[in-house]
């Protein structure tokens, strides 16, 4: 048996082989500010009426393959044409999805670093090469490496996420303007947490066929448990894209979860709204901790530079409080990344944050 396994083991691909699985923090009990999930969950009338709808569907038979329903409705709210959206088992897939049409053995994914960290591993998963460029200071984009290797013989897809997780800054719409216009590689700009920033590229895509755009119903939305991501681009990658995804990829309940988010719009907006209040708030109550660092954000979480980041994660988890550190990511060991919860929760985290950072001291 042992050894049966020991050559199962052998035979994983190479590019498999070196991959961690992705493990988020361990979920328990308390204050979860640990990934970027919405504070508030569907509303329980929305919940009634969309199990209402899915309990009369029929089960036994397959979902509509095509999710066309959904991307009509979709369509019309970010007035694009049907047949420039594609809908996934969250954006997640999509990207993979990504990289199995334009990536692979001999092509390079370029991305800023530090980032989402799926472009590298899912790069690394179809066989590609990840090249990763740091940010600059103030998490600005370096301009003349990105121009370099977007246009590198071998790069086929470029991935910025804006606003881009875990720094929390929006890119400069210009700069990604020039990175589009510089290159005839396909750039797809990330949007998960545009509900909360001020800026989309959205309106660029008739100009440019080599733009996509990202979105997640995992963040603003309310969705993260059921999984439903997005991508708006020119038809011509959306059918490409339609070639490898998995037939049925947005189950029936996806469906009907994904068309009633889209018919309460207002909801979320308002809910990004108050998250944005609360952003700001987080964020100017933990500046006052001295020697800390809290980076602007136009997203549901702030980043933060703080000495000990690790021993003062430890200390919020003590008192029942997950936040996210990167101990193991370049250039961010001093950092943690704090999304933003509902009033209170964010008012117990700068009490312990706060009381965490003065312990140092003493
Ligand atoms: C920038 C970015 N893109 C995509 C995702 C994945 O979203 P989904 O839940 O739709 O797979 C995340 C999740 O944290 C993210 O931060």
């Amino acid at each position: 048996m042992e050894e049966r396994v020991k050559r199962l083991r052998e035979w994983i691909r190479p590019e498999v082989r070196s991959l961690q699985p992705y493990t988020p923090e361990p979920i328990g009990p308390g204050i979860r500010l640990d990934a970027n999930e919405s504070p508030f969950d569907m509303p329980k009338v929305l919940k009634e009426a969309i199990w209402e709808a899915f309990s009369t569907q029929t089960w036994n038979r397959y979902p509509d393959t095509e999710c066309l329903a959904v991307r009509q409705a979709m369509a019309k709210q970010e007035k694009v044409e049907v047949n420039q959206i594609l809908f996934g088992n969250g954006s997640d897939e999509i990207i993979r999805d990504l990289l199995v049409c334009y990536g692979g053995p001999g092509t390079k994914t370029v991305f800023p670093t530090p980032t989402f960290s799926m472009y590298r591993l899912l790069t690394i998963a179809l066989g590609g090469t990840p090249v990763g460029i740091r940010l600059q200071e103030d998490w600005l984009l370096d301009m003349p490496a990105m121009m370099r290797e977007i246009n590198a013989e071998n790069t086929r897809l470029v991935f910025i996420s804006s606003p881009n997780n875990p720094t929390g800054n929006v890119f400069a719409v210009e700069r990604i303007l020039e990175i589009i216009r510089a290159t005839d590689r396909l750039v797809v700009v990330d949007e998960a947490y545009r509900m909360f920033s001020n800026q989309s590229m959205v309106p660029y895509l008739p100009e440019f066929p080599n733009l996509a755009v990202l979105c997640t119903y995992s963040k603003a939305m309310s969705a993260a448990g059921v999984r439903i991501g997005y991508l708006l681009g020119h038809p011509d990658v959306v059918e490409t894209l339609n070639r490898v995804r998995l037939p049925y990829n947005m189950d029936a309940f996806a469906q009907q979860v994904a068309i009633t988010a889209i018919r309460n719009n207002d909801l979320w907006q308002k809910n990004a709204r108050k998250i944005i209040q609360e952003r700001e708030r987080l964020s100017a109550a933990l500046a006052k901790c001295s020697g800390v660092i809290v980076y602007p954000s136009q997203a549901n979480f702030i980043l933060v530079r703080v000495s000990e980041a690790e021993r003062i994660k430890g200390q919020l988890a003590k008192n029942n409080i997950a936040v996210r550190g990167f101990s193991r990511t370049e250039g961010l060991g001093e950092c943690l990344r704090i999304t933003i919860g509902l009033p209170e929760e964010n008012e117990a985290c700068i009490k312990q944050f706060t009381a965490a950072v003065s312990a140092q001291k003493g």
